[in-house]
C-alpha cells in the first residue's frame, strides 16, 4: 500500500478508495436470508461518504509510520460505527430523513428494520475488525483500541450526544451545553480517529494531547459546520434534506449564534485545531488543510 498523499484532498480520496476496497472485501454478499442485511449493510458503508473519519485515521497514522495495512482496518472500523450512526439517525424515530448522501435514506432503500439491524451489524463488525490480530500484532494495543472506540460510541459520547439532541429540541441550549453535546455526538468519533493513528504508532503522551487537542476542536468546527450547511446549502449538493435541523427546531450553532456567529465560530475552533498541529512540521500539512476543508466544504 502506498503512502498517502502529501496534500488533503488527495489524501482523503486515497483514504475512502482503501476502506471502500477493505470493506468491500470484508463485507462479501452471503448465500441465504442474511444476505437482504448486508446489501443493506454495503448500501450504508460503500458509497458517498466524504470518508472524513478514515482520512484522519490514516494521515495521523503516517505522521508515526504504521504501517497503512494496520491504519486501514481502523479506519474501516471507524467508517463502519459512522455509517452506522448515520443510517440510525435518519430513521423516523430520530431525525426521520429520507435522503442521505444523494440517495434514499437507508430505511427507504430497505424498511425500517432492515436498516436497524444494518446499523447494529455494522456497529459489531467494528469491533471484529479491530479485535482481529491483523490489526496489530500486539494484543494490549488491539485492546486499547476496542476500549477506545468504545467509549467514543457509546453513552458518554457519540450514542450519548444524539440523546442529549434529541432532548434538546425545542429549548435554547448555552454555549457550554451546546459544545458539550455536540462534542459528544459528533466530536469524539473523531477525536478517536485521530488518538488511533497515535496509539498505532506509540507515540509520546505528550504527541498524542496535542493531536487529541487539534481532534476536539476539529470535531467542533466540524458540526459547526454541519449546522450552517443544514441552513445554506441546497438538497442536491448537500446529500441530504436541507432545512431539517429548524423544521425539527434542533439546538444548533446557528439557532444560537445565528449563522454569522456560527461560521465565525467555526473559523475560530478551525484556525485553533491547527494552532495544535506546530510541533508536527510538515508532515502534518494535510491534518492542517483538512481543517481549513471542513469549515469550507459545500456537503
Ligand atoms: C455527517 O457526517 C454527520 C455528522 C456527524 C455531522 P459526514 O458529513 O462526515 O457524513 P458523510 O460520511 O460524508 O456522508
Ligand atoms: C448526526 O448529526 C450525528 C451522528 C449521526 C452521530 P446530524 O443529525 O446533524 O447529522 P446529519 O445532518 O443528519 O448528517
Ligand atoms: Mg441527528
Ligand atoms: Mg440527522
Ligand atoms: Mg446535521
Amino acid at each position: 500500500m502506498a503512502e498517502l498523499g502529501a496534500d488533503f484532498p488527495t489524501a482523503r480520496a486515497q483514504a475512502t478508495d482503501l476502506v471502500r476496497a477493505h470493506l468491500d472485501d470484508i463485507l462479501r454478499l452471503p448465500e441465504g436470508g442474511e444476505k437482504r442485511l448486508v446489501d443493506a449493510m454495503r448500501y450504508a458503508a460503500l458509497d458517498g461518504g466524504k470518508g472524513f473519519r478514515p482520512f484522519l485515521v490514516l494521515a495521523t497514522s503516517q505522521l508515526f509510520d504504521v504501517a497503512p495495512s494496520q491504519a486501514v482496518r481502523v479506519a474501516a472500523a471507524v467508517e463502519c460505527v459512522h455509517c452506522y450512526s448515520l443510517a440510525h439517525d435518519d430513521l423516523p424515530a430520530m431525525d426521520d430523513d429520507d435522503l442521505r448522501r444523494g440517495r434514499p435514506s437507508l430505511h427507504k432503500a430497505y424498511d425500517e428494520a432492515t436498516a436497524i439491524l444494518a446499523g447494529d451489524a455494522l456497529l459489531t463488525l467494528a469491533f471484529e475488525i479491530l479485535a482481529d490480530p491483523a490489526t496489530h500484532t500486539d494484543s494490549e494495543v488491539r485492546l486499547s483500541l476496542v476500549a477506545g472506540l468504545a467509549q467514543a460510541s457509546g453513552k458518554a459520547a457519540m450514542v450519548g450526544g444524539q440523546m442529549l439532541d434529541i432532548s434538546a429540541s425545542g429549548s435554547a441550549l448555552d454555549y457550554g451545553e451546546l459544545s458539550r453535546l455536540q462534542g459528544m455526538k459528533t466530536g469524539a468519533l473523531i477525536e478517536f480517529s485521530v488518538a488511533a493513528g497515535a496509539l498505532l504508532g506509540g507515540a509520546e503522551a505528550a504527541q498524542t494531547e496535542a493531536l487529541k487537542a487539534y481532534a476536539r476542536d476539529l470535531g467542533l468546527a466540524f458540526q459547526i459546520a454541519d449546522d450552517v450547511l443544514d441552513v445554506t446549502g441546497a438538497s442536491e449538493v448537500l446529500g441530504k434534506t436541507a432545512g431539517k435541523d429548524r423544521e425539527d427546531d434542533k439546538a444548533t450553532f446557528v439557532s444560537l449564534l445565528g449563522l454569522e456567529g456560527a461560521r465565525q465560530e467555526g473559523e475560530q475552533k478551525a484556525a485553533q485545531a491547527e494552532a495544535h498541529l506546530s510541533e508536527f512540521g510538515a508532515a502534518a500539512t494535510p491534518l492542517r488543510q483538512a481543517a481549513q476543508f471542513v469549515i469550507h466544504r459545500k456537503n
